[in-house]
């Protein structure tokens, strides 16, 4: 009760005080300063309380004693309460630790905003063992948690990384646009909507705009989102993601993979040099590793080997594509029938992902048979007399725990190719009229590529799933928050 009668106020006769952000304080020690943020740690000792203060460039110990420990406020303070601190920042005694290295010594605070305690008090809302779905609904509060926001922190600086790496190689950046009336990877995962009475989509890739700057703007990439209606429950598909694209002129495919390479490399090497990134890293996946150059190229026709060689099947498939059951012995249970991989097959997910994690280190894939692929990739030339399938010039780069992270390939770069591709594909060349006019004016061998942003950061970060590394991750079902 007698904490209710003691209000603090500031003392008009100490300095005035000098506002600043967490991450900018140790400049600021043996000073007054001011600092605002959010209450993420509170521990009650005898007559002190310890504050660990949050204020989203990093983390601030502060200490309340004397009156200031005794007010009202201070006794109701919960966690994720929003406060202002005044005080002088001294260095921790030498053998302590708080982050920064100094903590605050507050002689006036208040709150700014009251976070409710009991039932409603964060922890009860928020805690760990919670369901799957119950944080999904939560991700608001979820984000403002350490992990959480150690993982979005570590993406912005590998996109501004990336970014640095596509200018040392002279890529522009450019915006395409999201609502599209062109497809790029089949029908089968548009999202379609009405658009002011014509039919449109949400694009699945910016590819063909990007292949249209090439004559104006030379290299160019794209970071922009890319949407994929899925009915895909698995721990590596969004439908709506974060979609790195490239485009590139005048080269060849193995210069494609050798882009790929460096731009992942130089990348990487940059998060690494930087010692804040650098020490994300370390956080989130103590065992990272950069990977070592050259990655390996293994060709689609040496994978299906590869898989048989190592026992890796796949689920058998009627002709409607439905897999093929039957009951086991011992169990009752309906199991799959699982079949060796032939040339044609699609490399499922499953057996990609067995196949990355015993080779443990980057794989191109490449050279897939063009049934399998998209309509617009580049066939490779045949050699005499080969048969089988005709393969293309496509790669998808393979990282342990992953899989998949980029895929690219040439482009069809002759007109009458491009239309026989439409019209195999069943694609009315009419909303492409722009994209064939590439071929028209001037066309030009070129390539590129599409990185999946929250796969990159699963493999960098070590995440179970890329649900973690989008800010608010949509999958089927779930567009909340
Ligand atoms: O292999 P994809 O479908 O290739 C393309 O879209 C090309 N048009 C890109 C290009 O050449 N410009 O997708 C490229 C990458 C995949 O390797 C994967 O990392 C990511 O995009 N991706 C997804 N990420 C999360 N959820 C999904 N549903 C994804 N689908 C593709």
């Amino acid at each position: 009760q007698e904490s209710k009668k003691i209000v603090l106020s500031e003392d008009p006769s100490l300095p005035k005080p000098v506002k600043s952000k967490i991450v900018k304080l140790e400049i600021l020690r043996g000073q007054r300063v001011r600092v605002s943020g959010w209450v993420h740690r509170r521990r009650d000792q005898q007559e002190i309380t310890f504050i660990v203060l949050r204020d989203g460039t990093g983390y601030l110990q502060a200490v309340l004693t004397g009156n200031a420990n005794k007010t009202y406020d201070a006794v109701t303070l919960q966690l994720e309460a929003s406060v202002e601190l005044t005080g002088t920042l001294k260095a921790v005694p030498e053998g302590q630790r708080a982050p920064g290295g100094h903590e605050l010594v507050v002689d006036y605070w208040r709150v700014l905003g009251a976070a409710p305690g009991a039932e409603e008090a964060f922890t009860n809302r928020l805690n760990e063992q919670s369901d799957p779905s119950i944080l999904a609904d939560l991700r608001h509060l979820v984000l403002r948690g350490e992990t959480a926001s150690s993982v979005l922190r570590l993406r912005a600086a590998l996109l501004s990384a990336f970014r640095q790496s596509y200018a040392d190689n002279d890529l522009l950046e450019v915006t395409p646009p999201c609502l599209v009336q062109t497809q790029v990877e089949g029908g089968a995962t548009l999202f379609k909507f009405d658009y002011y009475g014509q039919p449109a989509f949400l694009t699945q890739s910016s590819q063909l705009y990007l292949e249209t700057c090439l004559p104006s703007l030379g290299d160019v990439f794209c970071v922009q989102e890319s949407f994929r209606a899925e009915n895909s429950h698995t721990r590596r598909h969004l439908s709506e993601y974060t979609h790195l694209e490239a485009e590139l002129a005048f080269i060849t495919f193995d210069d494609l993979m050798t882009h790929i390479e460096a731009i992942i490399c130089e990348t990487v090497d940059k998060l690494l040099t930087n010692p804040a990134t650098a020490a994300l890293i370390k956080t989130l996946n103590p065992h990272f590793k950069a990977p070592s150059r050259p990655f390996m190229r293994m060709s689609y026709a040496s994978a299906i080997a590869w898989l048989n060689e190592h026992k890796i099947q796949r689920p058998a498939e009627d002709a409607d594509g439905n897999a093929i059951t039957k009951k086991d012995e011992e169990t009752g249970k309906d199991e799959l029938v699982m079949v060796d991989h032939e040339i044609g097959d699609d490399i499922a997910e499953a057996a990609e992902r067995q196949m990355t994690d015993i080779i443990a280190a980057p794989i191109f894939l490449y050279g897939f048979p063009a049934e399998l692929k998209a309509f617009y990739m580049q066939k490779m030339p045949r050699k005499e007399g080969e048969q089988g399938p005709v393969y293309t010039e496509s790669c998808d780069l393979l990282m342990p725990g992953v899989g998949e992270i980029v895929g690219g390939s040439m482009r069809i770069a002759d007109m009458e190719e491009l239309l026989a591709a439409y019209k195999r594909e069943g694609i009315d060349p009419a909303p492409y009229y722009w994209f064939t006019d590439q071929r028209k004016y001037g066309t030009c061998q070129h390539g590129g590529y599409g990185l999946g942003v929250e796969r990159f950061l699963a493999w960098l970060a070590n995440r179970f799933t890329v649900r973690e590394c989008s800010l608010y991750p949509r999958w089927p079902g779930r567009a909340t928050p």
